[in-house]
């Protein structure tokens, strides 16, 4: 992946001072233009933590500099996030009840259901641009997960990951049968490849995920948006696949989707039941963290469909 262009003065110092290979070059940063500018800045930063840059220096990953920079920035990402959040809900009975409860009283918009019925070609094609910022790493954001969880979600969550990345078999890694779905679009299936494109609401709803998942102390949350994730994905990507249908586009995008309406089923019963009622079974003091990671992962979604609805002037 080759760097992303600046979005203001700050993103534009980080990625100079990425690109020089020397962190110690990048000075007093100037305050973000925008939250778009500080949401590139960040998205890169983590990406650090991924599969990194072919212009940057590996090394650049625990450089001090870039270091406090990200930290600066995640305390104001996490300080949004948790301002928008109005708490736990209070519930009776059991945890998997009550989070399969909250997430069927959600209802936020659904791009999905807008892509079944209505969307045409090129809106479908600029909405899996701005999904392939997540899809290409999919599930990577919560595998930094595993090594923080104790025993029972620690397994759990292994057993969904396993799925994630392909049960062994390299053609079968979910973020590759997108990008295969991506190549038989016409589009280009490249890590970054419509990074410039992605919106604020895309760069931050990615980068929730790297919060969560980069801190050991938001695991809670990391697996909370895990689940709420889950919970939300069979449907929707039904919904998906018969859009792609409807317009006759490459099957091998509705491949993507059709593995994930029966795998999602799973995963969200392990997700909710395996991963986070055992965490909070074992460590309780996580369990405000899962709901919030619950929350903000509707709560995120609810702003990209929000973006791209009024972008095309239309009601999902
Ligand atoms: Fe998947
Ligand atoms: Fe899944």
């Amino acid at each position: 992946m080759h760097l992303p262009k600046p979005r203001g003065a700050f993103s534009e110092r980080v990625l100079a001072t990425l690109a020089s290979g020397d962190a110690a070059t990048i000075g007093v940063l100037p305050e973000p233009e925008s939250p778009e500018d500080a949401a590139l800045a960040l998205w890169c930063l983590y990406e650090l933590s991924y599969r990194g840059f072919q212009d940057v220096d590996d090394r650049l990953e625990w450089a001090p500099e870039l270091i406090a920079v990200r930290r600066g920035l995640e305390e104001d990402l996490e300080a949004r996030l948790r301002s928008r959040w109005s708490g736990q809900p209070a519930y009776d009975g059991d945890f998997a009840t009550a989070f399969f409860a909250e997430i069927e009283a959600h209802d936020g918009p659904s791009l999905a259901r807008f892509v079944q019925r209505k969307a045409t070609a090129d809106q479908v094609m600029e909405l899996l641009q701005a999904r392939s910022v997540y899809h290409l790493k999919e599930s990577d954001p919560v595998a930094f997960s595993v090594p923080r969880l104790p025993v029972a979600p620690r397994a759990a969550l292994m057993e969904l990951q396993y799925d994630e990345y392909g049960g062994g078999r390299p053609e079968r890694l979910h973020a590759h049968l997108f990008a295969e779905g991506l190549a038989a679009l016409g589009l280009d299936p490249a890590e970054g490849a419509y990074l410039d494109q992605a919106p604020l609401a895309v760069l931050e709803e990615n980068n929730a995920m790297s919060l969560f998942g980069l801190n050991r102390r938001l695991r809670g949350a990391s697996v909370g948006h895990l689940a709420a994730f889950e919970a939300t994905s069979s449907g929707p990507c039904r919904r998906m696949s018969r859009g792609l249908e409807r317009l006759g586009l490459a099957p091998e995008m509705r491949a993507y989707y059709d593995e994930h309406v029966e795998a999602d089923a799973v995963h969200e019963q392990l997700a909710v039941r395996l991963i986070c009622q055992t965490l909070i079974e074992a460590e309780p003091e996580t369990e405000a963290d899962v709901w919030f990671g619950a929350f903000c992962c509707l709560d995120l979604e609810d702003r990209v469909a929000h973006h791209y609805l009024d972008r095309w002037g239309v009601t999902a």
